[in-house]
């Protein structure tokens, strides 16, 4: 059971719910759509995810809602069991506009409230990510959400939050994978997250790929006589961070969800997060500084 019904009081003096406690593992959506995306969908719930991401810009809230929808019809899962995630685009960060937004996102997946609902970007330069965050807590009051939390957000962006509005976000979603590890050295903010009591998930936990020939990589999958995919999620895991690998076809979805049964030695975890490079994010998408709408 991934959720529960209980509240704590927030600093400001409305409730949160309790903490939702992600799987260590979850399915990635980016460009599935249509029939044979929601059957993806479908067919993760059938093989045990439990937590599905997804987005308003994604243009796929309603495949992953359909896919979640027939799962449930199936007697696969219960609704409750599922953690639906959709994320709230630049260009609606306006607190009217952000909760319209909301509203729809609801709509066009049609499984009702959403479980997690993210702030896709934090666009600094546009100065609206706090008032999108005041959205989302009302939104969150009004029962259109369950759980509240941001991606790509820095520390600056995090204190902005706590200090405005006396909560932090339950979870983050950044770029991490082991060209971009997010240490010290190169990204900086897996631990700020984690020590700050905020869940982090990994986008492009797989470096969409890349990450697999990586000598490291390849080495323990050997030893471990595992696939190179299965050894770059089983680091995510070693470090603390849930993964939502993205993968359409069944093999690869079972092949990613049976990493939860390889454990790494510290030395091969530490190898790997040696393959981080301050140039390593995928696409240069530094969010001080970058702006998605
Ligand atoms: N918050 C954000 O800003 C943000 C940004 C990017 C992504 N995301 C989320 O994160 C999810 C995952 O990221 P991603 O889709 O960019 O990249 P990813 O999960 O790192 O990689 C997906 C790619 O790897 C392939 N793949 C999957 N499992 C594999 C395996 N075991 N071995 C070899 N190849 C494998 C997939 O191929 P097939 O599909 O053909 O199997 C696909 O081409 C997205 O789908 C999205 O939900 C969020």
């Amino acid at each position: 059971m991934a959720q529960t019904t209980e509240t704590t009081q927030t600093t400001e003096g409305g409730t949160a719910p309790a903490r939702l406690t992600l799987p260590e593992i979850g399915f990635g959506t980016y460009k599935l759509r249509g029939e044979a995306g929601a059957a993806a969908v479908t067919g993760a719930l059938e093989l045990g995810y439990r937590l599905v991401d997804s987005a308003y810009n994604y243009e796929n809230e309603g495949t992953v809602g359909a896919g979640i929808r027939a799962a449930v019809e199936a007697g696969t899962v219960t609704r409750d069991e599922v953690i639906y995630t959709s994320k709230l685009p630049g260009r609606y960060q306006e607190r009217s506009d952000a909760l319209d937004t909301v509203a729809e996102s609801v709509w066009r997946s049609g499984i009702g409230p959403v479980d997690l609902y993210l702030i896709h970007w934090p666009n600094p330069a546009q100065g609206h990510y706090v008032e999108a965050w005041k959205a989302l807590l009302d939104a969150r009051e009004q029962g259109l959400v369950r759980h509240v939390g941001v991606c790509n957000f820095l520390p600056e962006h995090l204190e902005a939050l706590q200090r405005e509005t006396g909560e932090l976000p339950e979870v983050n979603q950044i770029e991490l994978h082991p060209a971009y590890p997010q240490t010290a050295a190169v990204g900086g903010t897996l631990d700020w997250n984690l020590d700050h009591g905020i869940t982090v998930e990994a986008w492009s936990p797989l470096g969409r790929g890349a990450a697999l020939d990586a000598a490291p990589v390849t080495a323990a999958a050997e030893a471990h006589g595992v696939t190179a995919g299965q050894v770059v999620l089983a680091w995510h895991r070693a470090r603390g961070v849930t993964a939502i690998p993205k993968a359409a076809h069944r093999d690869r979805q079972r092949e990613n969800l049976a990493s939860l049964s390889v454990t790494l030695s510290d030395e091969e975890v530490a190898a790997i997060t040696a393959l981080g490079r301050p140039d390593g994010r995928l696409k240069g998408q530094d969010p001080a500084i970058y702006e998605e709408f």
